[in-house]
C-alpha cells in the first residue's frame, strides 16, 4: 500500500514541513501496520461529500468548516468533540435560514493533528529545539525527548481520529444530518498510509476532505503530487501572493475534469489584502470555466500578537476579511460559498472581541490553543449571525 519505499528518489517531488524522522524503520513498520488497518472513512461519504460541494459550487448551497487549529491528543475529549460539533450545528442552522440555502457542514476534526511552522526550531531562554509540529509528530512540551519525531505518534492519531468519528457518526445520527471531517494533508507518511485503493477509484480515508496547506501548494511538490491522485474533495489554500496563474495551474492540476465540488479555494488573504487580490483571482478562475467553490479563511491573514505576547485574532478583522469576500463575490456575480474557521465550543479567550467581549488584556485568562488562536462559542455564534445577514443581503450589525 505504501509502495516500494526506494522507488526512484530522484523522480520523486519534493516535499516540504516533513518531520525530520529520526528513526526511519521505525516510521515504515507504523505506517505498514496502518495501511493494513481499516480505513477511517468511506469511499461513499466522500463521493457524497463531492456532490454536496458541487450545490456550493453552484450556488445551491453553502459551506462551513471549523474546528481547533491544532487538535490534540489529550484535548479530544468526547465533550469538547460534542462542543465544537454543536456549536457548528447551530452556526449553520443561524447562516441557513439567512442564505435560505442548504449548509454543509465540516469540521477541522478527526485528524487536525499536523502543523506547518514558519520556522524549523524553537528558543526559549537560550535552549533551542524543534519545533512542535502537532501531535501527530511530537509533543508541545518544551523538552528534547518531547520534541523529537515520534513514529507512534502516527499510529495514536489514527486512533483518536476513529475515537472521534464514532463520537461525530452518533452525534449526527442522533440529530440527523450529515457532518464531515477535514484536516490538512501535511505528514504525508499519515495520509499515504491511509489511501486506499477501492472500486470507485483511489481516496484518502483519513477524512472526507483535504487540504492543501498555504506553505506546500508548490506546484512542482509532493502535496499538490498526492492529492491529485485521489477521488476525494479536494481544497488548497490561497494567500495573498496567490495570482490567478497560480490558481489556474492548480485547477488544471487537480480538477483537469472541471467537476463541480473536486476543488475548493480557500482563500485567506487578511482583511487589509482581500479586497485587492482576490477579485483577479475569482475573475480569472471563473473565466476559465471552471466551477470551484469559494471559502474564506478569515483567520489565518488576521493573526497579530496580544499585549501578553500570546498569538490573537480580533474579531473586527475577521469579519471585515468576510466582508471583503462578499463584496468581491456581489461585484463579480460570484457565489460567496462559505467560510473556514478555527473555532472552540468553549468559553476560551483566544481572539479578542465579541458580543461578549474578550479584551485585549484577557487575552491570557483561557489560552488553550496548541497553535492558533480560535473564536469562541459566543464569537463563532456572533459571526453566523453577521453572516446570515450577508447572506440574505441586509446589512450587518457590526461587532
Ligand atoms: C491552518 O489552517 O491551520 C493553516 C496553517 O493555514 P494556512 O496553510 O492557510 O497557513
Ligand atoms: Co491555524
Amino acid at each position: 500500500m505504501t509502495g516500494p519505499a526506494t522507488s526512484s528518489l530522484a523522480a520523486d517531488p519534493p516535499a516540504a514541513q516533513q518531520p525530520d524522522w529520526p528513526d526511519r524503520a521505525a516510521l515504515h513498520a507504523v505506517a505498514a501496520d496502518l495501511a493494513a488497518r481499516p480505513a477511517l472513512v468511506s469511499a461513499a461519504e466522500c463521493d457524497l461529500l463531492r456532490s454536496r460541494l458541487a450545490e456550493v459550487a453552484c450556488g445551491a448551497a453553502v459551506t462551513l468548516q471549523g474546528g481547533d487549529c491544532a487538535e490534540t491528543f489529550d484535548g479530544t475529549t468526547p465533550e469538547r468533540i460534542e462542543s465544537t460539533y454543536r456549536t457548528i450545528r447551530q452556526m449553520a442552522a443561524v447562516v441557513s435560514g439567512g442564505a435560505a440555502l442548504p449548509v454543509v457542514q465540516l469540521g477541522r476534526m478527526a485528524g487536525q493533528y499536523a502543523k506547518p511552522r514558519s520556522r524549523p526550531d524553537e528558543t526559549r531562554d537560550g535552549v533551542t529545539l524543534p519545533a512542535y509540529r502537532g501531535d501527530l509528530v511530537n509533543g508541545l512540551e518544551f523538552t528534547m525527548s518531547s520534541r523529537v519525531p515520534a513514529p507512534d505518534r502516527l499510529r495514536r492519531g489514527y486512533e483518536r481520529a476513529a475515537g472521534t468519528l464514532e463520537i461525530l457518526r452518533g452525534l449526527a445520527a442522533e440529530r440527523g444530518g450529515a457532518f464531515f471531517t477535514a484536516h490538512e494533508a501535511l505528514v504525508l507518511e499519515y495520509e499515504r498510509a491511509l489511501t486506499r485503493d477501492t472500486p470507485s477509484g483511489v481516496y484518502d480515508l483519513s477524512a472526507h476532505l483535504v487540504w492543501i496547506g498555504e506553505r506546500t501548494r508548490q506546484l512542482d511538490g509532493a502535496h499538490l503530487d498526492f492529492v491529485a491522485g485521489v477521488r476525494n474533495p479536494v481544497a488548497v489554500k490561497l494567500g495573498p501572493s496567490s495570482t490567478p496563474d497560480d490558481a489556474l495551474a492548480l485547477i488544471d492540476l487537480l480538477d483537469p475534469d472541471r467537476e463541480p465540488g473536486r476543488l475548493t479555494f480557500i482563500a485567506r488573504m487578511g482583511a487589509g489584502a482581500v479586497r485587492e487580490v482576490l477579485p483577479d483571482l475569482v475573475a480569472k478562475v471563473t473565466a476559465s470555466g471552471a466551477r470551484v467553490v469559494w471559502v474564506c479563511d478569515p483567520m489565518h491573514g488576521n493573526t497579530v500578537t496580544a499585549p501578553s505576547g500570546h498569538k490573537t485574532r480580533w474579531l473586527i478583522d475577521v469579519l471585515d476579511e468576510i466582508k471583503g469576500f462578499f463584496e468581491v463575490h456581489r461585484s463579480l456575480g460570484t457565489h460567496p460559498g462559505g467560510v473556514h474557521l478555527e473555532l472552540s465550543g468553549e468559553h476560551v479567550t483566544e481572539c479578542v472581541g465579541g458580543t461578549y467581549e474578550v479584551l485585549p488584556a484577557q487575552v491570557p485568562d483561557r489560552y488553550e490553543s496548541a497553535c492558533d488562536p480560535r473564536l469562541n462559542r459566543g464569537q463563532a455564534l456572533d459571526l453566523a449571525f453577521e453572516l446570515a445577514e450577508l447572506y440574505a443581503g441586509r446589512p450587518t450589525g457590526g461587532l
